[in-house]
C-alpha cells in the first residue's frame, strides 16, 4: 500500500490532478497496488481558508505520505500578498521542507506530436532532453533579500554541497542514457556560476565515461529552439532551470504535456511543469497530459511500477496519434477534446494496453 498525498492547489490544479488520480486508480486496481490519497490544501485554497499558502496540516501530510502528488499554485487573486503569503511561497517552503534538491523535467517529443509545435518538425525529431535543475537553493532561497522603497535585491548563492550533490545526479543519470551532460551557468559574469563551473568539473572525474560541456544560460536557451537533438541531460541551477524548463516545453507542443519530479534522499514530489493557468481555470479545457505523465513518474521513480509507468507513456502516445488534442495543441483536423474526455480516452487505452498482455 502507497500513501500519497494530494495537493491541487489552484486554478487548473485540482482539474488535472482529479485526471492523475483517475489513470493511478486504474493502475492501481490493474496492477494490484493499494493506492491511498489524502487531499491537504496549499496555496491560494489554503490562505483564503487559513490565512497561511501552507499549514502545518498540510506539511503533516505530506511528512507521513510515501508521496507527494501536486497541481499547481498561484493566480492573479493572491500576486499581491506579501512575500511569504504568496501561494508560490508555500511550493518554495514544501520543496525545502522535503529536501527535494533535484526535479526533473523531461521534455521528449511524440512523433504524432511533430506538427503541433510551434517549432519546425525536422528540428524536433527524436528530441530526447531531461532538464536536471536544482531545486532547494540558488537565488530562489539566498539570503539577503527583500525590498524597500528605494531598491530590491536576492542573493544567489550556492555551496560546494548543494552543486556536488545535483552535479553526482546529473552524471548518473547520464549515465543510464546517451552520456552527456551540458552544464548551463554564466561563468561569463557570475562569481556563483563560476564556483559551479568549479565544482561540476571536479565531480566529472568520476565519471569519465560520461561527456561534460559548459555552456552559458543566454546560449543554451537559444540552442535548445535551433537544435534540442544536440542535448541529454542539461544540469543547471534553479533560476535558469525554471525558464529553460518552460522553453523547452515548446519541444513536447505545449507546457501542459511537460510533467516534473522532484527528488530528496527520503521524500518524493510530482507535479506538471506548468502553473495554475488563471486563463483557462474552470473552463474543464486544460491538458491533463503534463498531470498524467507526472503520475507516470511518480510509478516508475517512487514505487517501481516500470510497467505500468509504462504503459501509461505507451496510452499518452496512442491516443495522441489518434489525434485526439485538448486545446492547447490543438491544430485544424485534429479532434478537439476537454480534459475530463482527453483522461477517459487515456484509461481506455491503459485498458486496453493491459488487456493484451
Ligand atoms: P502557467 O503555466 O499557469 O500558464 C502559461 C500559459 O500556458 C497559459 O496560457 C496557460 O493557459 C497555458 N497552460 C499551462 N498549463 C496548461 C495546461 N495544462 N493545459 C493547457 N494550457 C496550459 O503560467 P503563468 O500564467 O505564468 O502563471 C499563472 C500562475 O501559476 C502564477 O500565479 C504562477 O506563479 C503560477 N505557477 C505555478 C506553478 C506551480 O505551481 N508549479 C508553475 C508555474 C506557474
Ligand atoms: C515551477 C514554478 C515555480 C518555480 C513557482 C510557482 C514557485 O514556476 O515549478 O516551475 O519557479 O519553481
Ligand atoms: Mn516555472
Amino acid at each position: 500500500m502507497y500513501r500519497i498525498a494530494l495537493l491541487p492547489g489552484d486554478g487548473i490544479g485540482p482539474e488535472v490532478v482529479n485526471a492523475a488520480v483517475k489513470v493511478l486508480k486504474i493502475a492501481g486496481e490493474k496492477f494490484n497496488t493499494e493506492f491511498e490519497f489524502k487531499t491537504a490544501l496549499i496555496g491560494g485554497s489554503s490562505y483564503d481558508k487559513f490565512k497561511t499558502p501552507l499549514t502545518d496540516e498540510t506539511l503533516d501530510v505530506c511528512y507521513s505520505s510515501d508521496v507527494v502528488f501536486l497541481g499547481a499554485v498561484g493566480g492573479p487573486d493572491w500576486e499581491n500578498l506579501e512575500h511569504h503569503l504568496k501561494p508560490e511561497a508555500a511550493l518554495l517552503k514544501l520543496r525545502k521542507a522535503l529536501g527535494l534538491f533535484a526535479n526533473l523535467r523531461p521534455a521528449r517529443v511524440y512523433n504524432s506530436m511533430l506538427e503541433n509545435s510551434s517549432l519546425k518538425a525536422d528540428v524536433l525529431k527524436g528530441t530526447d532532453v531531461l532538464i536536471l535543475r536544482e531545486l532547494t537553493g540558488g537565488i530562489y532561497f539566498g539570503e539577503p533579500r527583500g525590498y524597500d522603497d528605494e531598491k530590491g535585491f536576492n542573493t544567489m548563492i550556492y555551496t560546494k554541497e548543494e552543486v556536488e550533490r545535483i552535479a553526482r545526479k546529473a552524471f548518473e543519470f547520464a549515465r543510464q542514457r546517451n552520456k552527456r551532460v551540458a552544464s548551463v551557468d554564466k561563468a561569463n559574469v557570475l562569481e556563483v556560476s563560476q564556483f559551479w563551473r568549479k565544482v561540476v568539473v571536479e565531480v566529472r572525474k568520476d565519471y569519465p565515461d560520461v561527456q561534460l560541456n559548459h555552456m552559458y544560460v543566454d546560449n543554451a536557451a537559444m540552442q535548445i529552439v535551433r537544435d534540442p537533438k544536440q542535448f541529454d541531460v542539461i544540469l543547471t541551477s534553479n533560476l535558469f532551470g525554471d525558464i529553460l524548463s518552460d522553453i523547452a516545453a515548446m519541444i513536447t507542443g505545449s507546457l501542459g504535456m511537460l510533467p516534473s519530479a522532484s527528488l530528496g534522499t527520503k521524500y518524493a514530489l510530482y507535479e506538471p511543469v506548468h502553473g495554475s493557468a488563471p486563463d483557462i481555470a474552470g473552463k474543464g479545457i486544460a491538458n491533463p497530459i503534463a498531470a498524467i505523465s507526472s503520475a507516470a513518474m511518480m510509478l516508475k521513480y517512487s514505487f517501481q511500477m516500470d510497467k505500468a509507468s509504462e504503459i501509461i507513456e505507451n496510452s499518452i502516445e496512442n491516443v495522441l496519434s489518434k489525434g485526439y488534442r485538448t486545446k492547447d495543441i490543438f491544430k485544424e483536423g485534429d479532434k478537439l477534446v476537454t480534459t475530463e474526455e482527453m483522461t477517459n480516452l487515456i484509461i481506455e487505452e491503459f485498458e486496453k494496453i493491459v488487456a493484451t498482455q
